[in-house]
């Protein structure tokens, strides 16, 4: 049996018919004073079961989750298997400014000691992340599932199917460091090369992107990060390639969030195609014409 939290009750739909896997009734309501009440309506006693949840914004997706295993644990389920398809607050992985709180390390805590047993989440931040939660898990990766998105566009098909060239026109492009080890994976299953550019945050939510190295004039670059956020990162990287003579530029993005300026920045850069995930459920002025949308669903039930 599969439970979930409100937001993602539509991808848990989509995932409970393609595991075969029944969905859960639960009952959430908010008092008055916005605390959130959670009670599960099914028989769970010894059974194993999975729940999808959140730790990303607003907070109270990551209560009403932490209410749902608690719930869950307390009716006796066997094991908890937790189905998180963006997890929040990794960014805060290690001190930068001393003073600052460690995110990344209590979220995990709080997961853990709210009774998760076992985690299935989707491109985790970074590898100190995975050591922090301290509990096994299946890391789905997401650059596959992408790379054969962008593999189905006429364009880049045309160019793959003369291998002698696929050097000569497509580049995979990191715009951080954090981000080379996913776009390496994508210049495997491209077959070609990288670049990779280097990456501060003078201040929170401000990203500036420079030096930028490797060949990438007039070819295709394909921008490879785990999240999309205000999109200032990607925003940069597509304007240092620009300038260095990249032809055309698509994102392979995981984790669509697309906060604040996101949209209007990713509509104004002239950004071929934007091919993201549904880790992170988007509305509909998210999803305008550029950005295609490629569901992670079959690769988690793949693995349940
Ligand atoms: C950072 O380390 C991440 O991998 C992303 O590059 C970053 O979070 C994207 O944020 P934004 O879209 O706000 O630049």
């Amino acid at each position: 049996m599969i439970f979930t939290v409100t937001a993602y009750y539509n991808f848990a739909k989509k995932l409970a018919r393609q595991a075969h896997l029944k969905l859960g009734k639960v009952e959430i309501k908010k008092f008055l004073d916005g605390e959130i009440y959670a009670r599960i309506t099914e028989e769970v006693s010894n059974r194993n079961v999975y729940v999808i949840g959140a730790s990303m914004p607003p907070s109270d997706n990551l209560v009403e989750f932490l209410l749902l295993i608690n719930a869950l644990k307390i009716a006796g389920a066997r094991k908890i298997t937790a189905i998180i398809p963006y997890l929040g607050y990794s960014r805060g992985d290690h001190i930068v400014k001393r003073g600052e709180a460690v995110s990344a390390k209590l979220i995990a805590d709080i997961l853990k000691c709210a009774g998760i047993d076992y985690l299935i989440t989707v491109d985790i931040h970074s590898p100190r992340v995975v050591k922090f939660l301290k509990m096994p898990l299946i890391n789905i990766r997401a650059q596959e599932l992408l790379a054969h998105e962008i593999l189905r566009s006429r364009k880049i098909s045309k160019i793959m199917n003369r291998k002698d060239r696929v050097k000569k026109r497509i580049v995979i492009v990191a715009p951080d460091r954090g981000a080379l080890p996913l776009a390496k994976r994508m210049a495997k299953i491209f077959q070609t090369d990288i670049a990779w550019m280097e990456k501060t945050r003078p201040r929170p939510d401000i990203a500036s992107v420079s030096s930028l190295r490797g060949n990438v004039k007039d070819k295709i670059a394909i921008i490879v990060d785990d999240m999309i956020d205000t999109a200032g990162t990607i925003v940069g990287a597509f304007r240092l390639l620009k300038k260095a003579g990249s032809k055309e530029i698509i994102i392979a993005a995981t984790h669509p969030i697309f906060a604040g300026p996101a949209i209007s920045r990713l509509k104004k850069a002239r950004i071929f195609k934007i091919f993201v995930t549904d880790t992170v459920p988007l509305t509909e002025r998210q999803c305008f014409k550029k950005v295609k949308i490629v569901s992670v669903v079959p690769l988690i039930a793949r693995v349940l």
